[in-house]
């Protein structure tokens, strides 16, 4: 078992956020997680969607987690396997939406939830956040360090990032801003059709560099590592796994070439 303690090193807390439902905000987490902890880093993966298909894709626990973490109850930290654990979700969140917005921390509760020792030992944390643009997605972005927009090739996929930036920017003036765009993650792309690369070049001229170089194609082995539980790291020879790899490594070299200075949150062109 290999320590890591974030008062000796530095910890990555990550946000994978987009109001659209289906772009691949928990696939992404779920497999960047277990491709982090296929390299020995201690990865915490936190559930705050309702719907809870990180936990059930990982575990059958049934432990207190985020809802009890964010309502000031005894929560636990499961671990899946070696070197990944989770803090689960499930429906009972859903209340949490509308309960929370009448407390005066609303917003800062996952914040200070990481002020508890238990998150030291976390190298990576990485934060699965629902599809819309509430108290939870809030509480995520103000507790997070980066954020990592995932985004489908589709017709729509540009429609609605202004929200999401506009809500990007409120959180930054007001209650965290040391929060920066780390990227935007193209998934489920489909090399063939000419207008997925089409919308692909869109996305790219809109958000320039931010965009990750490498992208996670459209495949069916997807669903089948969430049925058996297995991330796509540890497939044999798929496509799928090469990428994965890829956008781990793209993940890790641009935290590590994270400018110090707290540039501008979205490039020129994107409206927020
Ligand atoms: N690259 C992909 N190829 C094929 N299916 C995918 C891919 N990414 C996600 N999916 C599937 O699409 C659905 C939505 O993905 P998900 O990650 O749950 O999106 P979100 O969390 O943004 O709602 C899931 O059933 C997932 O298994
Ligand atoms: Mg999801």
């Amino acid at each position: 078992m290999i320590h890591f303690d974030k008062t000796q090193c530095k910890q990555h807390r990550i946000v994978f956020s987009n109001q659209k439902g289906g772009v691949g905000k928990t696939t992404l987490t779920r497999e960047l997680g277990l491709y982090l902890a296929s390299k020995e880093k201690q990865v915490l993966v936190i559930d705050m969607d309702p719907q809870a298909n990180l936990t059930r894709s990982l575990t059958d626990s049934e432990a207190p987690g985020t809802h009890e973490a964010l309502s000031g109850h005894l929560y636990e930290i499961i671990e899946v396997q070696s070197c990944l654990s989770i803090l689960c979700g499930d429906i009972k969140m859903a209340t949490l939406e509308k309960s929370l917005i009448a407390e005066i921390d609303a917003y800062t509760r996952m914040k200070e939830l990481f002020e508890d020792d238990v998150f030291n030992s976390f190298e990576y944390i990485l934060i699965d956040s629902p599809p819309s643009l509430g108290v939870l997605t809030v509480n995520a972005l103000t507790a997070a360090e980066h954020l990592i927009i995932p985004m489908n090739p589709s017709l729509y996929s540009m429609q609605g990032t202004n929200d999401l930036t506009a809500t990007v920017r409120k959180v930054r003036k007001s209650l965290n801003p040391d929060l920066k765009l780390l990227g935007v993650i193209i998934n489920a792309f489909d090399s063939i059709p000419v207008i997925t690369r089409q919308i692909k070049d869109e996305i790219r001229s809109s958000f320039g560099d931010r965009v990750f170089s490498s992208v996670l194609s459209k495949s069916i082995k997807i669903e089948e590592a969430i049925a058996s539980r297995d991330g796509l790291v540890s497939l044999q020879n798929a496509k799928v796994k090469d990428e994965i790899i890829l956008l781990g490594e793209e993940l890790i070299q641009r935290l590590n070439s994270e400018p110090t200075s707290t540039r501008a949150f979205m490039p020129s062109g994107v409206e927020a």
